[in-house]
């Protein structure tokens, strides 16, 4: 397979600093040697532009904290992935999860002027379903989702023109953090979800193929895996850590199954931050993940 893969340094959308260094991070922890000893043929399309903090006014725009710099990034992402060759599967890292709103706007933009019907597999602790209105914290990374589904700022929803994510079409898998009137959307939108209870009672297989089921209407399949929807003991190194994730091998098993189905079409690897990190352990686990969902069958 033709893997690219394109570096997305963003930390305008979390709380904390540093998740800006993750591409580098997963970077040197080899990612791109990783998949080329699978058999691939991977390409590193470097980084998309992004503006430092520091440079500029956090009140830009709309009174959303950053909104104008991730906007601008996001029109980037859309570019780039837009403009891949048919066949290549991208590889976006970030950055924290602002950058999703770009990374899957891109790719059901690529080859369809109006856009593809995409499922989105969301493994993550968080729903990431807040809108300006309901955020109690106002970082961007918490509405990725809702503006997918063209919910929130009308600007970061018009990334995708005018195609919208189907809230019917998302899965999402790890749960255990979300904001009260984040709950109360995500629930009116029927979005399907396991929690990290649904994964303790029902197990990683059978919620893999319920998913893959759920899913079998769509024409491509984005899978978006914050590195917080596993256990903090796997992955310290994120900025939003919550106990009682997913162990190594859940998360593993869930990319081998979904590797095992040859549906998913593009993958996001976010919230990796070396500067929370214990010597770059969690870039590591979320380039072996990324390995599982790309590798070969050998035994
Ligand atoms: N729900 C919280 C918020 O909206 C946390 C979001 C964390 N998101 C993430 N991509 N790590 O601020
Ligand atoms: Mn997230
Ligand atoms: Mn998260
Ligand atoms: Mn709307």
């Amino acid at each position: 397979m033709n893997i690219n893969i394109l570096g997305i340094p963003m930390d305008l959308g979390a709380g904390r600093r540093g998740v800006d260094m993750g591409p580098s991070a997963l970077r040197n922890a080899q990612l791109c040697q990783r998949l080329c000893e699978l058999g691939h043929q991977v390409k590193d399309l470097g980084d998309v532009p992004v503006a430092l903090p520091e440079t500029i006014d956090k009140f830009s725009g709309s009174g959303l904290d950053f909104r104008d710099p991730i906007l601008e990034a996001g029109r980037a992402t859309v570019e780039r992935l837009r403009g891949l060759p048919d066949g290549v599967f991208p590889i976006t890292i970030g950055g924290d999860h602002s950058i999703a709103i770009g990374t899957v706007a891109g790719n059901a933009l690529r080859g369809s002027a109006e856009g593809h019907r995409m499922g989105l597999i969301w493994v993550d602790a968080h729903t990431d379903f807040n809108t300006p209105e309901i955020s109690p914290s106002g970082n961007i990374h918490g509405m990725p989702v809702a503006q997918l589904c063209g919910l929130g700022d009308a600007d970061l929803a018009s990334l995708a023109g005018d195609w919208r994510l189907d809230p019917r079409d998302i899965v999402m898998i790890g749960i255990r953090s979300v904001d009260p009137k984040e709950a109360a959307l995500v629930r009116e939108h029927g979005i399907k979800i396991y929690t990290m209870k649904d994964v303790d009672q029902l197990g990683m297989t059978r919620i893999a193929e319920e998913a893959l089921e759920y899913l079998s209407g769509v024409d491509r399949l984005h899978v978006s895996y914050d590195a917080d929807a596993l256990d903090p003991s796997v992955t310290p190194g994120t900025g939003t850590p919550i106990p009682g994730g997913l162990s190594y091998r859940e998360g593993h098993l869930l990319m081998e199954l979904l590797c095992e189905s040859g549906r998913v079409t593009s993958l996001d690897i976010v919230e990796v931050n070396p500067i929370l990190d214990d010597k770059n352990k969690t870039a590591e686990v979320m380039v072996a993940m990324a390995a599982s969902l790309l590798g070969l069958r050998i035994l």
